[in-house]
């Protein structure tokens, strides 16, 4: 596996196996990988024939009191990783590289980028949306996966390469879980031992709003109302926001008609957690 640092050395090698007809899948991390973006490697190793695991973690995503300085960094193990995944490039810009001194254009997605997330962090998805729009741009691969875990990411990346014509086909995995229905995320390592065991509440209240509308319930303050009470019962956690929306739009609903997606973020001590369930109203129901 080689590791490149430098975004010409990566560009390079990407053109050279793209002029030989070689598809190159890029999988765009931060780091301290898991069990998701294991299972993303191992889609675009099967879709692939080169595979490209960017780690930069990207600083103009995150806001002036986040976790930017503390942000997990297990470089050694997350090689280890990609190299028992047969991953063929580590991609590991600097910061410095990727945002010399002049460094001027930001990319943004209003429609989708400031709602829900948005909300909460304002500047966070024009740091995404420009980090991964120059990392397609130095990495160039015709494949790129992300995980569903990030909804609204997902949403973005997918609408931004679709608008700017980038030539990449967006690929979204589903979210892994730990057997408790957590989803798995860089930061759980944050969560104390009593933290930990009151974080899948989240999933559980999505799970609670799924089923309202598997059982027929069409008023999404309904199935707001339904998530709310499981959240309820954990005094330590605070709802962000628990919202019943459009798949692709990520509009809120009042109805739903036939599919909806459960976004929801909560507070736990001074982790957020976020998780999303994608729902069917079953057909006889509609
Ligand atoms: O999901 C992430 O890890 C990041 O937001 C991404 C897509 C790598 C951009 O920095």
């Amino acid at each position: 596996m080689k590791i490149i640092h430098s975004l010409g050395a990566m560009t390079a090698w990407s053109e050279r196996l793209r002029r030989e007809g070689v598809t190159i899948g890029c999988v765009p991390t931060m780091g301290a990988l898991h069990d998701g973006h294991r299972a993303l490697i191992r889609t675009a190793r099967l879709r692939c024939d080169a595979l490209v695991v960017s780690i930069f973690v990207n600083p103009t995503q995150f806001g002036p009191a986040e976790d930017l300085a503390k942000y997990p960094r297990p470089i050694g193990k997350d090689r280890e990783l990609c190299r028992e995944e047969g991953v063929d490039v580590c991609f590991e810009p600097s910061a410095a590289a990727m945002y010399p001194v002049g460094f001027q254009t930001v990319v943004t997605v209003p429609s989708i980028a400031t709602r829900w997330e948005g909300e909460a962090r304002p500047h966070h998805f024009a740091g995404v949306a420009t980090v991964v729009t120059k990392l397609f741009g130095i990495v160039r691969p015709h494949l790129a996966l992300f995980g569903q875990k990030d909804y609204q990411q997902a949403a973005l990346v997918r609408q931004l390469a679709k608008d700017l014509s980038l030539g990449v086909e967006i690929v979204v995995r589903p979210t892994v879980r730990e057997q408790d229905g957590l989803a798995m995320s860089s930061r759980n390592v944050y969560l104390s031992p009593d933290e930990r065991i009151v974080a899948p509440t989240l999933y559980k209240s999505l799970q609670a709003g799924a089923e309202a509308i598997r059982n027929g319930t069409t008023d999404a303050s309904a199935v707001q109302s339904a998530m709310a009470a499981v959240v309820r019962r954990e005094p330590a956690l605070t709802v962000d926001y628990l919202s019943v929306c459009e798949p692709l739009t990520l509009e809120p609903l009042s109805i739903v008609i036939s599919k909806a997606v459960l976004l929801g973020a909560v507070r736990l001590g001074f982790i957020r957690l976020i998780d999303n369930l994608m729902v069917t109203m079953p057909a006889g129901r509609r």
